[in-house]
């Protein structure tokens, strides 16, 4: 750690600190008092239809006008719907209306690749022409508005191309996450019934290739609706390629019109889903509509990162989460924003390498994830000193709560105290940030988000449904819309409104714990489900436990999370084994590739306890609080252990730990 003032970090258990925005930037910032922003919210609370009207007018351009701005219930029937009638289009926000300003030759995306020397530069007008050809290069392959195409890519430029080209002519996208595996490809595609798959030959990654077509190739080979494949050379390197069905990306784009006048889409018309873990195993498809996400990706951008004109802004998130969407893409893009777009990762090829990408385009807004920075903590201040990180001014975390060590770490190594620091609250499905300090008028405290955007009334209550007092952890639940809240499930209504409106009729039940203390703030607290927070990623404990109990050899599996050093939360798998199977390391090994086969990577187990038998109630229900216990080495707290049906099984358990 640096200097002295850190050096209590570790004890700050109960953190107390805060930390009031830097004068210099508060002096410069849009909204520099906490007046202002308590006037701002309350009126976006209280008269909704005219903050968001403004907002809508100050944002976004559109062809058509709304006649009603905010319409919903939350209640039997649940529904949300903004800016009723209006029309517009996400890409021409992103990029035509920047033509018309000087921001026509202003970069808007900065890719920097994984290789050191590998890098372009897009302006919004190479941007506009790259997007309308790859737009016409869909609709020759017969895309409508409507229709799905899967984009499954590492992090190159022709990602954020191919969704915006998809936006242009209202074509919806799903982005599937390149670290994931053909399998959990193949479910995504067969659930949006997508037609056409946007990929690339390779990805990299820590110096390696990632042989992504291959992935594509037995994902597709349960396609059979998946009539085009389009293949990004990310090197120069020859893949498979089926007659008939897969073409590159250069082919089609070379013979290309750069002009492609954008869809008139309804300001409710779908932009695109994006896969989550539920509780459950099967992945949601979240489902966004065009005006009310962009309004609210717009407006969050703009005020959370305190957006200027000649900031250099990175968020190191992948497209393929939310985060990638609303603040690679859409957010920055539609304000006008230099946006960089990173391929590599922190550690490679040095542990630098974040720092050195921060100094190489002074960038001036860092937007990462608590997992990176505790990864980085652990390479040594030496690797940040290193570098001239003077440009930041504004720095971000999103992902999963951020511990206070963390936190002191990035304000003082990396912001250097000069740079307020937002921890951003929100989720997939909520479109857009949720839970942020405004970094000019907010004073932090380590470890909390704060309090909310506007348009946002969270209430943290009790299981009986009444708000929680001062300091005592509940349920987060938000009482009303705002305009980026997802409007559905793809394919499965029922399953929205059970997910997030029948526990607690009334209110969006977000799945976090949480607790507000004294000043209002609120301490985001981890999940209240069977999800868990992987490096930021989100699982469900019950996706890996069916990926694990399709092996031959397991009988049964539980997986828990567990606390974990550098991810957050680790994976913890409980398994039995078929009678006749007999245990051995190999097998171990064998279990693990196997869930990274049926999920991907990130699902690996940490652990995976081999035990004779699962703790279960009479009625036959696992125990998982218990297993949560023995996994985070809390074994002398087991709580109450009389519903179980054989107690033996839990001192068969503690002898097996790992
Ligand atoms: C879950 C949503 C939203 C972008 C990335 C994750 C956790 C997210 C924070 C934060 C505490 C956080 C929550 C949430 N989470 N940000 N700043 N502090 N927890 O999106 O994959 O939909 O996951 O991530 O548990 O419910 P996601």
């Amino acid at each position: 750690m640096v200097g002295k003032k850190s050096g209590s970090v570790d004890t700050l258990l109960i953190e107390k600190r805060i930390i009031s925005p830097p004068q210099s930037f508060r002096e410069n910032a849009r909204i520099n008092s906490r007046k202002q922003y308590e006037e701002m919210w309350r009126k976006s609370i209280e008269n909704p239809d005219e903050f968001w009207g403004e907002m809508a007018e100050e944002h976004i351009d559109w062809f058509k006008k709304w006649e009603a701005v905010e319409e919903y219930s939350f209640q039997d029937d649940v529904f949300v719907r903004y800016y009723r009638g209006a029309k517009l289009n996400a890409s021409y926000n992103c990029l035509d209306r920047h033509l018309r300003s000087w921001r026509r030759n202003k970069a808007a995306l900065i890719w920097q690749g994984e290789p050191l020397e590998e890098s372009r530069t897009f302006t919004y007008l190479q941007l506009y022409r790259e997007v309308c050809k790859f737009a016409n290069v869909l609709k020759g392959l017969g895309v409508k508005k409507g229709d799905r195409v899967s984009v499954y890519m590492p992090m190159i430029p022709e990602l954020a191309i191919a969704i915006l080209s998809c936006a242009r002519i209202g074509a919806i996208h799903s982005v599937v996450f390149g670290g994931f595996s053909a399998e959990a490809l193949r479910d995504r595609l067969l659930d949006s019934k997508a037609n056409v798959l946007v990929t690339a030959n390779y990805g990299m990654r820590a110096g390696k290739l990632i042989p992504s077509k291959t992935n594509v190739d037995l994902a597709l080979a349960g396609c059979p609706d998946v009539k085009n494949c389009i293949v990004v050379k990310r090197v120069e390197k020859d893949c498979n390629m089926v007659e008939g069905r897969d073409q590159y990306w250069d082919d089609l784009m070379s013979s290309a019109s750069p002009f492609c006048e954008a869809e008139v889409m309804d300001a409710e018309d779908p932009l695109f889903i994006l896969y989550t873990s539920g509780s459950t195993g099967k992945p949601k498809g979240v489902l966004h509509t065009t005006g009310g996400y962009m309004v609210y990706a717009a407006t969050t951008f703009k005020y959370v990162f305190d957006y200027r004109d000649e900031d250099v802004y990175w968020c190191t998130a992948d497209i393929g989460w939310v985060t990638g969407h609303s603040y690679i893409v859409y957010g920055p893009l539609a304000a006008g924003a230099t946006s960089l777009m990173f391929e590599g990762v922190p550690h490679y090829p040095e542990p630098d390498r974040y720092w050195e990408v921060v100094e190489k385009y002074r960038v001036s807004i860092l937007y990462t994830a608590p997992t990176a920075l505790r990864s980085m903590i652990k390479s040594g201040d030496h690797w940040p000193l290193g570098r001239d990180l003077s440009s930041l001014r504004l720095l971000g975390s999103v992902g999963e709560p951020i511990n206070p060590e963390a936190w002191m770490w990035y304000h003082y190594v990396i912001g250097r105290e000069k740079a307020p620091i937002v921890d951003t609250w929100w989720q997939t499905e909520t479109g857009g940030i949720l839970i942020t300090p405004l970094p000019g008028c907010i004073s932090t405290k380590p470890g909390s988000a704060t309090l909310p955007f506007f348009g946002v009334n969270p209430k943290v209550i009790r299981q009986d449904g009444s708000e929680a007092g001062v300091n005592e952890g509940g349920y987060l639940v938000i009482t009303k819309p705002w305009p980026g809240i997802m409007r559905g499930v793809y394919g499965d209504p029922e399953r929205f409104k059970n997910t997030y409106f029948v526990q607690y009729p009334g209110v969006y039940f977000t799945g976090d714990g949480a607790r507000r203390d004294e000043d209002g703030y609120i301490w985001l607290m981890g999940r209240v489900d069977d999800v868990i927070n992987v490096s930021g990623h989100r699982l469900s404990t019950a996706e890996v436990e069916s990926a694990l109990a399709a092996h031959p050899k397991v009988a049964e599996a539980a997986v828990v999370g567990y606390p974990h050093d550098i991810k957050g939360e680790g994976i913890y798998a409980y398994i039995t084994l078929k009678d006749s199977v007999e245990l051995t390391e190999e097998l171990r090994y064998e279990l693990t590739m196997h869930v990274r086969q049926e999920i991907g990577p990130i699902a690996s187990p940490d652990v995976i306890h081999f035990t004779s038998a699962m703790p279960k109630t009479r009625s036959g229900k696992i125990l998982r609080r218990i297993l949560r216990k023995i996994a985070s080495g809390d074994i002398d707290q087991l709580g109450d252990t009389t519903t179980l049906a054989d107690r033996a099984v839990i001192n068969d358990l503690l002898n097996t730990v790992n």
